[in-house]
């Protein structure tokens, strides 16, 4: 254990001291819980540790060195200390997902542990996935992972039952940001798509296609992403060629996806009445599975919090769906969508 460790009172991830640090952008944070126990690690994990005072820099330092295991002792130590978050070097993350992809396996087919909690972590490790693929969509190892734990998903979903949609939507974020947002409509397309009894085939393709569908948002600038106001028409028209990015992006690793899952992505924004894009293509020249993500895309944007606007409540998402957006969308599996969320 680390001397400057065991002598600190409280380690606990300070923002700041993160961002002090010189080399931040080379690490990923992920939850301590997320990190096996009893077990040789693969990779080190790090965390942050104020190495001047007076200037307020950081610099990482191994908390538990490659081959090392955490033990239970050691976890409740850091967790005394408010340690929630520990850190993973970005060239060692895929042998942390890659870890990560064994143990959600076990995890759900796990008697003990309860729907909601199993929920919780395949959620978070979903997010690390996204979350790398965006820093680097280029690697097909990232799109294995992101393969992975959709199967994974799709088994908890089918596997447990009783699961109510309520249960899945309990803990997502409510205020927007695109990794989130691309974990949830792949977690309420996955569910909706249960019901609506599609082939675990198609299940998996929706899945895929609803994680990846804005990963041409990469290519589109922050400024405009996050813009707090309305965007001007020349904004709105590159904010427009997300989708076709996003099958750019994805065509590179035809090896690996489902050609179905890169139609979900870009024809996520298609509309039923013609009046959508990129290709303006009407109802019946939409791939069913992009009719279906269409709806859960537009319902999960609407009860996030967004920079120009707030939240709105799952009631107030489906009613506007069904009054002002309603030209946008296939009828009947927005008649679905409505009942299979409870309403
Ligand atoms: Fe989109
Ligand atoms: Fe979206």
């Amino acid at each position: 254990m680390d001397q400057l460790l065991v002598k600190s009172k409280t380690l606990r991830v300070d923002k700041k001291i993160v961002e002090s640090s010189k080399d931040a952008h080379n690490y990923v944070a992920v939850d301590l819980n997320d990190i096996p126990t009893q077990t040789p690690l693969s990779f080190t994990v790090y965390y942050p540790i104020m190495s001047d005072r007076e200037t307020g820099t950081a610099e990482f330092q191994p908390l538990i060195k490659a081959g090392s295991q955490l033990t239970g002792e050691f976890k409740k130590f850091l967790q005394q200390r408010d340690v929630t978050k520990v850190f993973i070097h970005k060239e060692e993350f895929n042998l942390f997902l890659k870890r990560s992809a064994i143990r959600l396996k076990e995890l759900v087919t796990n008697p003990y542990l309860k729907a909601s909690k199993k929920n919780e972590i395949l959620y978070r490790n979903a997010t690390y996935i996204i979350k790398s693929i965006f820093s680097d969509p280029k690697v097909g190892e990232n799109f294995k992972h992101a393969i992975s734990i959709v199967e994974i998903y799709s088994n908890f979903i089918s596997m447990s039952e009783d699961i109510h949609p309520s249960l899945l939507i309990q803990i997502f974020a409510k205020d927007y940001n695109l990794f989130a947002h691309s974990v949830q409509v792949a977690i309420l397309a996955i569910s909706f798509a249960k019901i609506l009894g599609k082939t675990q085939e198609e299940i998996f393709q929706l899945g895929l296609g609803g994680l990846l569908h804005d990963i041409g948002k990469l290519k589109i600038s922050e400024e405009i992403l996050n813009k707090p106001g309305p965007l001007t028409k020349e904004e709105f028209e590159l904010m427009k060629s997300h989708p076709i990015y996003g099958k750019e992006i994805l065509d590179k690793q035809t090896s690996l996806l489902p050609k179905e899952s890169i139609i979900i992505t870009l024809e996520h924004h298609e509309s039923a009445d013609g009046n959508g894009y990129p290709g303006k293509k009407t109802l019946e020249d939409t791939h069913p599975l992009a009719q279906i993500i269409h709806i859960v895309d537009c319902y999960d944007a609407l009860t996030m919090n967004r920079v120009y606007r707030s939240a709105l409540s799952p009631f107030e998402a489906l009613k506007t769906m069904c009054n002002e957006m309603k030209s946008s969308f296939n009828l009947k599996l927005l008649e679905n969508f409505i009942m299979f969320l409870g309403y």
